[in-house]
């Protein structure tokens, strides 16, 4: 594709100055980077007026859509009077005690005490350090191993990477933080298919179950994991899949460690993932939605037990960040939420906009090119295979997800390639039906134009 002169002039500067995150800069490098320069509702423009659907909220967490004045103004508000103050030694500012308090009020109950971060990845580190502190202080601190999962993603730190399951992120040396095991993801689809979903959620929910007998439950923190996994690519689990792990939890005494930072702020149509699957998570992490995305904070919620014993214990609690619970992050998050709250936004994915969404992501299952359609919500996720006869995959080198990509992009849409097969999709809560149906008509175009560059057959 030919670049215009001033996006080829700023495509320069970022080819010698900046390292992107999660980015092939051998491709991007030949390519050309996107720059994406303003945004309104659902839609974004390029520096070139490009117009884009954005199916994806950015990175999942454009909740209320962009172009939101009411977010600006409660930035702007915040950063005259007080742009920072810290809430080390015993500090804080008020936007920071009533976003906790919000917060305790939307979140499961049993959760009403809170440690805020910047990031998702903060919050997966924070919820570690604040378990294993946990441990120590009741007098267990032989608990110190962590069961995540494969394929689970937890964030980028250097605790979040090996505890997350990607393994082409262990293979880049980032396994530092040695105290973690995984067992099975829920993914019928790519795991499960001799089996019916139900006994599959039952295998994949066991192998905790194999993990905590073989370790000893009496050496295990905590099992951590997102209620539905969505960077791993919107891996919905089979409906016995959460009921066995918490039978298995309470039975073997493990805290349940919930990462809500995709599921949380409506996008599953509960606040949170973990109502959806009537979980009561010990600990819940959150960021993306919290603020969506206006401005970086992230959250750990801690059950009254946990909290308790951390506040009692004799000391400081020697855990934090200079921006943590940062009083404009906070202004910006709590408004984010009063307007989810005012504009009903969860009960509309609840009982409207996601059910609508759902049904038409569903039509795309009779393409040639779609092994599976699934989501529930607005998150969703096609499986990309050659033949429907056999469920058989493309050569991996074909990059059906990333040429699926290009072609949406090439088609005024936005989504993600997960993998080498996944393509996925979580528009903002606010889009309308019209929407939904740009954003399924543009993706069957692309899976058409994607069937006629991969295989001639289709041509
Ligand atoms: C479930 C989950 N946890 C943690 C993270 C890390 O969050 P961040 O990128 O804000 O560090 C992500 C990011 O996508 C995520 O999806």
């Amino acid at each position: 594709m030919t670049s215009s002169p001033v996006l080829a002039h700023l495509q320069d500067i970022d080819r010698k100055h900046l390292l992107h995150p999660f980015t092939d800069h051998t491709a991007m490098r030949n390519e050309g980077s996107a720059f994406i320069q303003r945004a309104d509702g659902v839609y974004i423009w390029d520096v070139d007026g490009k117009k884009f659907l954005d199916g994806m909220s950015g990175l999942w967490c454009v909740n209320v859509g962009y172009g939101r004045s009411e977010l600006v103004e409660a930035a702007a508000q915040q950063m005259s009077e007080l742009p920072f103050y810290n809430s080390f030694f015993s500090c804080t500012t008020s936007p920071t005690a009533l976003l906790a308090q919000l917060l305790s009020e939307i979140t499961p109950t049993g959760l009403s005490q809170v440690f805020f971060t910047n990031s998702g990845s903060e919050a997966t580190d924070t919820a570690l350090r604040l378990v294993l502190s946990y441990w120590q202080a009741t007098g267990q601190p032989e608990r110190r191993i962590f069961i995540g999962r494969q394929n689970g993603y937890h964030g980028s730190t250097i605790a979040a990477v090996g505890l997350g399951g990607m393994t082409y992120m262990h293979a880049q040396g980032s396994m530092a933080f040695p105290e973690i095991e995984h067992v099975q993801q829920p993914y019928h689809f790519g795991e499960g298919r001799e089996m019916t979903p139900d006994a599959f959620g039952l295998q994949a929910a066991r192998s905790l179950e194999r993990k905590i007998e073989e370790i000893g439950a009496h050496r295990i923190a905590a099992f951590y994991a997102e209620p539905l996994q969505g960077a791993g690519g919107v891996i919905v689990p089979p409906s016995t899949y959460w009921p066995e792990i918490k039978r298995i939890c309470a039975k073997h005494d493990i805290l349940l460690v919930a990462d809500e930072v995709i599921c949380g702020f409506g996008r599953m149509g509960t606040w949170f993932g973990s109502d959806y699957y009537e979980l009561t998570p010990d600990v819940l992490t959150m960021a993306k939605g919290i603020s969506s995305g206006y401005l970086p904070i992230g959250a750990v919620m801690l059950s009254d037990k946990i909290a308790d014993t951390l506040a009692r214990h004799p000391g400081l609690l020697a855990h934090g960040f200079t921006y943590s619970g940062h009083p404009t992050a906070c202004a910006v998050a709590a408004r984010n939420i009063q307007i989810i709250r005012d504009e009903g936004l969860v009960e509309r994915v609840a009982s409207d906009i996601g059910p609508y969404f759902q049904a038409s992501w569903a039509t795309l299952a009779d393409h040639p090119l779609v092994g599976e359609a699934r989501g529930i919500g607005l998150l969703a996720a096609i499986e990309l295979v050659q033949s429907k006869v056999d469920m058989t995959r493309f050569d991996p080198s074909l990059m059906p997800g990333k040429c699926l990509r290009q072609c949406a992009t090439a088609n005024g849409l936005v989504v993600r390639p997960i993998g080498a097969n996944i393509v996925v999709s979580a528009p903002p809560l606010t889009i309308t039906r019209d929407q939904v149906d740009e954003l399924v008509t543009k993706l069957r175009k692309s899976l058409d134009d994607t069937a006629r560059r991969l295989n001639p057959m289709f041509a």
